[in-house]
């Protein structure tokens, strides 16, 4: 029996098939059980049940969480969602007479906004842990390799001289900030919709600050008609997801890209590689190029979802429904995602050969502008000049430390023999000491205030 029997006839089986969210909604129930639990205890302090039935309801719905558990929970063919699933589990345990009383004054549509809240506030920590330990692994790799040139690229090709730990260090820096859009969205996500009914709110007396303090949330929903439309939180956390998607994404891509053996700067373990069905020198790295491909769907479902949203009228539409799949799909990506991640990480093997003997001496041009600079000569003028010498090294078909001082002389005459001083690797790299340059002193700075704050966090036990 469905639970608008009195008013409609059945519904076509095409129907259910189509509208039924059960088989991806079920994953809710210890949120809709414990939200059901404290909606009982607010009833029975109205007085709409007595002490009696609210322990016998409460009683109930621990069977139904258990038998969830146990994955002992019995299926029923007009088990339309994981609401209407427990209910119907519950209304057999205790009877209509009793089990009829809970939903008073609730809709299902103040349930599923508190349910799917209350179910991606306890995914929260898991996440953020497993950011943590991806910033962590990146810090580990950082310190372990610290003195290690490598090529920094722009535009994919050689710029200057980096410290592969800078690199490194980069993407703990946006991993950072997705921990803190992680922690902004908690505090909007921590908004309780129960108590608004179906749209208008409720009218038995409940006591919503009750409801907020026995479920954990941090305040209750100001508007009714808001709260059980608003799904800004699904939205902002698959934007949170697809932004982390993307940074999850590039680090996936230079890591690829720099094991290929045309770079040869690392080496990924053979555990996060896999071979070929039919190329016996093949080890792959599927597991970043997934990574990489998964990011897609992350970004798309962020679009999908946002137009889902952009036509509704206000008060709640069943496209709403839509919501659970993009943000189970978020969440289980992340969480598979983030520590393959760590363990690529953990496991890399450093080629210092390879990185440094990567270096191209045109990376060292702005080595030479800096000396004209030094010299007197404006910058744009240097730039001008060391352009010419670029210029001529290529035509003569030698690096920057071969080309003889004369063609040096005739791009800029205010080049002297101690030119070939200033086309070094590692003083370009410490040259760059301003704050949050690649000076290793700078790279062993951002190390430990890295280490200082996964070391707060840790303490804080952020975003639990
Ligand atoms: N399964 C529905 C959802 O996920 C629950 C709310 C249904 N409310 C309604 N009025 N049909 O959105």
């Amino acid at each position: 029996m469905t639970l608008w029997a009195g008013r409609l006839t059945e519904t076509d089986a095409k129907v259910r098939l189509f509208c039924d969210s059960f088989p991806f909604d079920r994953r809710l129930y210890a949120a809709d059980i414990a939200g059901s639990i404290a909606y009982a205890k607010a009833l029975a302090r109205t007085g709409i049940l007595s002490f009696e039935e609210r322990q016998a309801i409460v009683r109930g719905l621990e069977q139904v969480l258990a038998e969830f558990k146990l994955g002992a929970f019995v299926v029923s063919p007009g088990d339309e969602d994981i609401h209407t699933a427990v209910e119907r589990r519950l209304t057999e345990l205790l009877g209509e007479e009793l089990a009829g009383k809970l939903h008073t004054g609730r809709s299902r549509n103040d349930q599923v906004a508190t349910d799917l809240r209350l179910w991606l506030l306890g995914e929260l920590p898991g996440i953020a842990d497993r950011i943590r330990d991806l910033q962590g692994a990146l810090v580990e790799a950082a310190e372990k390799h610290l003195g290690v040139l490598m090529p920094g690229y722009t535009h994919l090709r050689q710029a200057q001289p980096i410290l592969l730990s800078h690199w490194l260090m980069s993407y703990f820096w946006r991993l950072s900030r997705d921990r803190e859009r992680l922690e902004g969205l908690k505090e909007r996500l921590s908004v309780l919709p129960l108590g608004a009914g179906a749209l208008a709110g409720n009218p038995w007396g409940i006591d919503r600050e009750y409801l907020a303090r026995e479920l954990g949330f941090s305040r209750c929903s100001e508007n009714s008609l808001d709260a059980v439309s608003d799904r800004d939180y699904v939205a902002e956390f698959l934007f949170f997801s697809a932004l982390l998607g993307v940074h999850l994404s590039q680090l996936a891509e230079d890591l690829i890209l720099f094991s290929a053996p045309e770079f040869g700067f690392l080496e990924l373990s053979e555990a996060y590689v896999t071979g070929s069905s039919l190329m016996p020198q093949k080890a792959n790295p599927d597991p970043l190029e997934l990574i990489r491909g998964r990011a897609g769907r992350l970004i798309g479902n962020l679009c999908g979802f946002l137009s889902v949203l952009k036509g509704l009228p206000s008060g709640y539409n069943k496209d709403l429904q839509e919501d659970k799949e993009p943000l189970f799909f978020a969440v289980d990506t992340l969480k598979l995602a983030l520590p393959v991640l760590s363990g690529v990480v953990r496991t890399l093997k450093v080629n210092r050969n390879r990185s440094e003997g990567g270096l191209r001496e045109e990376a060292l041009a702005t080595e030479l502008a800096d000396y004209l600079v030094e010299k007197g000569i404006p910058f744009r003028a240097a730039h001008r000049a060391v352009g010419k010498a670029v210029r001529r090294a290529l035509e003569l078909g030698v690096g920057l430390r071969s080309l003889p001082l004369e063609e040096y002389r005739a791009a800029h005459p205010a080049f002297g023999e101690d030119v070939y001083r200033v086309l070094d690797f590692r003083q370009a790299v410490e040259r760059r000491n301003s704050p949050g340059g690649t000076a290793a002193a700078r790279v062993r700075e951002q190390i430990e205030k890295a280490k200082e704050l996964l070391r707060k966090e840790e303490e804080d036990g952020e975003v639990s």
